[in-house]
């Protein structure tokens, strides 16, 4: 939901109440900042405690103390920051993920002062994103809080650096980026009878505060457009479809535009070939791919990212009803192709297809992302902590790979050989919506590969990473908002270095 905390900088030596926080490595020596805020006395004291409660400054633990005699302070908190060795490659989100979660709830100055290393601006800024993430919990519908529940208390942070101007500057990217990874958690989590697609794409359409133009597509005109793969999933659904396309122009007019495209399902029953009931709740979060697309936007608008950037989601509700399509059908997509319909569950494909031959003759990208909770298959193969990437094209993918590297958002490129694409092919029609059984998450992307043309085209297949996510120092959600930093790290780190 909505942030819970508040994050300012400050220089070292401010005064204040509530608790502080320091940082000691597995020596047990503590920076310069932080011994001359506790004094000799407090020194000592976190020497004592630490023999006694067997704190080992260990990365990624802490000793929490009453606060010594002459520090203005409720509590001393100390954060291990381990060797020397794991001082020079501290994950700073994760560091502030997990100072942040010694006092939630609470106030707090942090003396970010890491016994050799003093961090840089944005090093202070990731920790402060970090601190935010963690921060993030979905209680739009829980009609009794708990008093006795602390998480649900603001918690307030002054991070204490030598430059706090600096840090300041580059907080602020930090904190839109955390709003945007916050809005798709929102999106992920919300139920489908709330966020249905109208729904989606009116939240969408908010992103036009941010300067960002956005076109809502309605059914007449998907028809128009020919998006009959996109339509035929829909047909089943009192919920009208909607394709919402968000363009951010923040690099040079006339300039080709990078895309992303999601998935937005925002409930995959299977329709008539219908999922078994057993954890089919989960696939409310079948739109997290379109959720991450808003997300970026939010997040690249916000800081005003030099390029052009369009964002495309097909937002349908896959159900099963007289009016359904049906395995059997034969299809004709926006494309000129046709499919026959094996299996009504293999429909994120068919979404994605109409949505990537309107963003690719409409928009001429010059490279193309598309994100979708695409296949079970894919969560077999890598689990829930590293999404699978096909590509057509290596320097995209290096570049997605770089990005999830430098985010830990990680990505696991897989392959793409002609034998899946083979297994498409129909008795029938062009091709068919599934290839049996062996290797689903890649001749998913293979069907997607016929729908991109000469476009570099990433597609990154999210269904393990998207939802039910795995609870860590920067994420508690159901619904991490996976891709929405990768994303935007990719901008920046490719298309908007000059
Ligand atoms: N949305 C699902 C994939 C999925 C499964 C996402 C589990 C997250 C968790 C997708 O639409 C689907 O049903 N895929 C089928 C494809 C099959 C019918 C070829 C699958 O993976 O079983
Ligand atoms: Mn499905
Ligand atoms: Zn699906």
């Amino acid at each position: 939901m909505t942030d819970t905390i508040d994050i300012a900088f400050g220089p070292f030596g401010q005064g204040g109440s509530g608790d502080l926080v320091v940082f000691i490595g597995d020596d047990l020596a503590l920076g310069g900042p932080a011994r001359e805020a506790l004094g000799g006395g407090g020194t000592d004291l976190v020497a004592r405690a630490a023999a006694s409660e067997k704190f080992k400054g260990r990365s990624l633990s802490a000793l929490v103390l009453p606060a010594p005699a002459g520090v203005a302070a409720d509590r001393l908190v100390v954060v291990g920051l381990g060797s020397e060795a794991d001082r020079g490659k501290i994950d700073w989100p994760v560091l502030g993920g997990f100072t942040a979660s010694k006092v939630s709830g609470r106030t707090a100055r942090i003396i970010l002062d890491l016994p050799g290393v003093a961090p840089a601006a944005d090093q202070a800024a990731s920790f402060a994103l970090g601190a935010r993430l963690r921060s993030y919990s979905f209680d739009r519908y829980k009609t009794k809080k708990k008093p006795e529940a602390e998480d649900k208390a603001r918690t307030t942070l002054t991070v204490l650096v030598a430059d706090p101007a600096a840090a300041n500057r580059e907080a602020e990217g930090a904190r839109t980026l955390a709003e945007g990874v916050v809005l798709a958690r929102d999106l992920i989590n919300e139920p489908p009878n709330v966020l249905f697609p109208e729904e989606f794409a009116r939240r969408a359409g908010e992103l036009t505060k941010l300067g960002v133009e956005v076109e809502i597509l309605e059914p007449a005109r998907l028809r128009d457009l020919g998006m009959g793969a996109l339509l035929a999933v829909a047909q089943g659904s009192v919920r009208e479809p909607r394709v919402v396309v968000m363009r951010w122009n923040g690099g040079p007019t006339g300039e080709a535009p990078v895309a992303f495209i999601g998935k937005g399902v925002v409930f995959d029953s299977g329709g008539v070939s219908i999922k078994p009931g057993g954890g089919m709740e989960d696939m409310k979060g079948d739109m997290g791919g379109a959720a991450a697309v808003v997300g970026a936007l939010h997040a690249l608008a916000s800081r005003k990212a030099r390029c052009n950037v369009v964002g495309a989601i097909g937002l349908v509700e896959n159900m099963p009803d007289g009016a359904s399509y049906r395995p059997s059908d034969i299809i004709t997509s926006m494309s000129g192709q046709t499919i026959e319909v094996i299996n009504t569950d293999a429909e994120g494909r068919l979404v994605l297809a109409d949505v990537i031959t309107h963003i690719v003759r409409s928009a001429k990208p010059k490279a193309m992302v598309d994100l979708a909770t695409l296949t079970g298959a894919i969560i077999v193969a890598l689990g829930q902590d590293i999404a699978g990437m096909f590509s057509n094209d290596d320097t995209l993918a290096e570049k997605i790979r770089a990005a999830g590297e430098a985010t830990g958002e990680a990505v696991w490129r897989m392959p793409l050989i002609p034998a899946y694409d083979k297994a498409i092919d129909s008795k029938f029609a062009d091709m068919k919506n599934t290839g049996g059984r062996h290797g689903g998450a890649a001749t998913a992307a293979s069907f997607i590969k016929r729908y991109v043309e000469d476009v570099p085209w990433a597609h990154l297949d999210i269904a393990g990473v998207a939802m039910s996510s795995t609870s860590n120092e920067i994420n508690r959600s159901w619904g991490a908002g996976w891709g929405v930093r990768l994303l935007d790290r990719l901008i920046r780190d490719t298309y908007e270095a000059r």
